[in-house]
This record gives structure tokens, sequence and C-alpha cells, in this order.
């Protein structure tokens, strides 16, 4: 029979909620333990919401989980196999410190961690463990997303001449966004998907040239990048908007739009989600996706590799790591009105 892995999970807010319902679904994986600092999380007279829909809707009711008031606590419990860090992200770095410690598997939310130099030493511990070490970034497994990067690689509609992504929602709100100093702004939390999805498919830029303003959470809530491939063989255009400075009421959306020698493809998520392919003397086509939100592939993919024993997989990490190198370099851009060079 298959081993079911043993499940942590710390932090029951948005993202933690999401991921119980995941593993509920999940034969291999059982979540055995919880830990949440908030009482009323742990006990389930309050809970978390997401903000796309169907994501956070189970809770913790009905659940026989060790329940912990300090995720520290959590990773001493010697049942589990797997912490999954569902923390603020600037309590990332110190998770998963610990969890890898007592050797435990990590799945740690995005962003990996709240600086590029925590980041660093996040792959330097994975390197130095036995441990699978995942970083959440669920659009590397969302089914729009897997296919347009498959539409890159492949060059099924000829080469990629220009990539537009565009993220925007009202201001989440709550003590973790309203401080930037715990999430980075919308420019660490929000726009890293976009960020890393351009490093996933085009590998680093050489440079970037942003522009932003400042917004709730006191830090950069709304940005704008260009990513500049100057050196390297790829001449495409790509640029990316992320806010959370929409008004109230406004919800939440991403979409891509990416021209194609001989295509262009047209990606939406809001109430609906819709890929639509336009191709000059045919009639557009709806692409049929698969059912499902990244969150649930990705950790799938999680239990699966450990399971048949596959190392952590290090170069998806270190863009992880990678990617907030650029973020950072895009908070520089924006503050010095210039262009600036991605150093790692
Ligand atoms: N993958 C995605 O699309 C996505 C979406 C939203 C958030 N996130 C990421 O997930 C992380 C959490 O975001 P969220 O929206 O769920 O935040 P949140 O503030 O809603 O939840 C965090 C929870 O952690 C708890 N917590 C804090 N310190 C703790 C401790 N020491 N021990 C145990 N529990 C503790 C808090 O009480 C809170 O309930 C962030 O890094 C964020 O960037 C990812």
């Amino acid at each position: 029979m298959t081993k079911r892995l043993k499940v942590g999970i710390i932090g029951l807010g948005s993202m933690g909620s999401t991921h119980l319902d995941i593993y509920s679904k999940i034969n291999e994986a059982e979540v055995v333990a919880v830990a949440d600092s908030i009482q009323s999380r742990l006990d389930g007279s309050s809970r978390a919401e997401g903000n796309i829909s169907g994501q956070a809707e189970g809770g913790i009711n009905g659940l026989s989980a060790k329940k912990y008031l300090n995720g520290m606590d959590l990773i001493k419990n010697s049942e589990i196999d797997i912490v999954d860090i569902c923390v603020g992200t600037d309590l990332h770095f110190m998770f998963v410190e610990a969890a890898l410690a007592s050797g435990k598997h990590v799945l740690v939310e995005k962003p990996l961690a709240r600086n590029y130099s925590e980041a660093k030493k996040i792959i330097q511990l994975a390197e130095n463990s036995h441990s699978y070490v995942m970083s959440a970034m669920c659009l590397r497994y969302w089914p729009a997303w897997v296919y347009l990067k498959e539409a890159i690689a492949s060059n099924k509609y000829g080469k990629c001449l220009s990539l537009n992504f565009k993220r925007q929602t009202s201001f989440p709100g709550g003590a973790f966004y309203s401080d930037h100093h715990q999430c980075g702004g919308a420019l660490l939390d929000l726009h890293v998907h976009d960020t890393d999805f351009v490093n996933y498919c085009l590998g680093m830029p050489d440079e970037v040239f942003s522009q932003g303003y400042k917004g709730p959470s006191g830090g950069i809530d709304h940005i704008v990048t260009n990513y500049i491939y100057s050196k390297s063989d790829s001449s495409t255009l790509v640029s990316s908007e992320g806010s959370w400075t929409m008004q109230e009421g406004y919800g939440f959306n991403m979409s891509y739009t990416a021209n194609f020698e001989n295509g262009t493809l047209s990606y939406l998520l809001d109430e609906d989600e819709t890929l639509n392919l336009f191709r000059s003397g045919k009639d557009s086509e709806s692409i049929k996706l698969k059912d499902g939100m990244g969150y649930e592939f990705e950790i799938r993919t999680f239990v699966d590799e450990i399971l048949t024993g596959k190392n952590t997989n290090f170069e998806l990490l270190r863009q992880a790591a990678d990617t907030i190198a650029i973020i950072e370099a895009e908070k520089t851009s924006i503050e010095t009105s210039s262009v600036v060079s991605i150093k790692v």
C-alpha cells in the first residue's frame, strides 16, 4: 500500500485553509497537525477567505488533527513527514530552517523568503539536507499557465514575440498585508507570481525597468515592469503589471496576452476562466483547460515526488530564489528611475 504521508500545516490563513482543502482530496497524504497563533482559527470559530472562487472553502471543523498555537511546537511532532508553511513571508525562513533541522520535507508558500539573502540561505540548507523542499509557485502548475509555458518552449505557434501579464485586485487587508515589512508590498507578494513566471519561461532577464507607487501596505503596491533581455538570445518583449490598489469591490483578476508569429493567446481569470487562441484567417478557438487550480496540481506534484523518492528540484528552487533578486532589482529601478542590471 502507498505510504500515507503525515502533514503538519503552519498558518491557517487563506493559504493554509486552501492547502487543507487540497490534502483532503489526496489519498496519499493526511493532515495530522495544524498550528495557528490565533485560537479562533485553530478551533474553527473563525475562518480566513481566499481571493479566488473555489479557494479556501473548507475549514478545520471535523478534522482530527493535533493543534498548536505555535508552529515551532508542531515541527517537534515526530509523527510528521511534511511541514507545510503558510505563515506570512517574513516568517518563512525561520520555519523552513527549523523544519529542515528536524528532518522534515518542506512545502513553503510563495515567495520563498522575504528577501534574496534569506532565499539563498534556504537553498544552502536544502542542499545540505535529505529533505524534499518545494517553493509553492502555484502558477507553474496552473493549467492555463502550463499551456503558455509549453507553447513558448515548443514554438507551436512560432516564436513568441511578446508577453504581457496583469494581476490586479482590491487590497486584501489584514495585519500581514498592511505591513510591507512583513509582506513586501504587492511588489513582492502579488507581482512575484508574474516575475517568477517570466523567469521560469525565459530565464533571468539581464535588466529591468520598473515604475510604481506606494499604497496601503506602506510599500510599493502598484508596479509596471519591462523585463529586458539585452544580452541573451531572447528578443521577446516582456512586461507585467501588478497591483492591489484597486478600489473596494473590484475583486481579483489575472491575465496574460502572448503574441506569437502564428497565433495570439489571450487568458483571463476573474469570475470565470478563459483561454482563447486567435489565428489570422481562422475562427477564434476557446482552449479547453484541465479542471482545477494550480494549488492542487502543485501539492499533488509535491506529494508524488516525495513518494517516488525524487530529490528536491533544485533548478525550480533556485529559480524561486532568483526571482526575489529580480523583484529587488525592480524595487531599485522604481527608487532610482533607472534601468537596473540583475545580479545573482
Ligand atoms: N500561492 C498563492 O497564490 C498565495 C496567495 C495568498 C497568499 N500566499 C502566501 O501565503 C502566505 C500566507 O498568506 P495568507 O494570506 O494565508 O496570510 P494570513 O495572514 O491570512 O495567514 C497567516 C496565518 O499564520 C498565522 N501565524 C502567524 N505566526 C504564526 C506562528 N508563529 N505559528 C503559527 N501560526 C502563525 C497567523 O495567525 C495567520 O492565521 C504568505 O507568504 C503569502 O504571500 C500565497
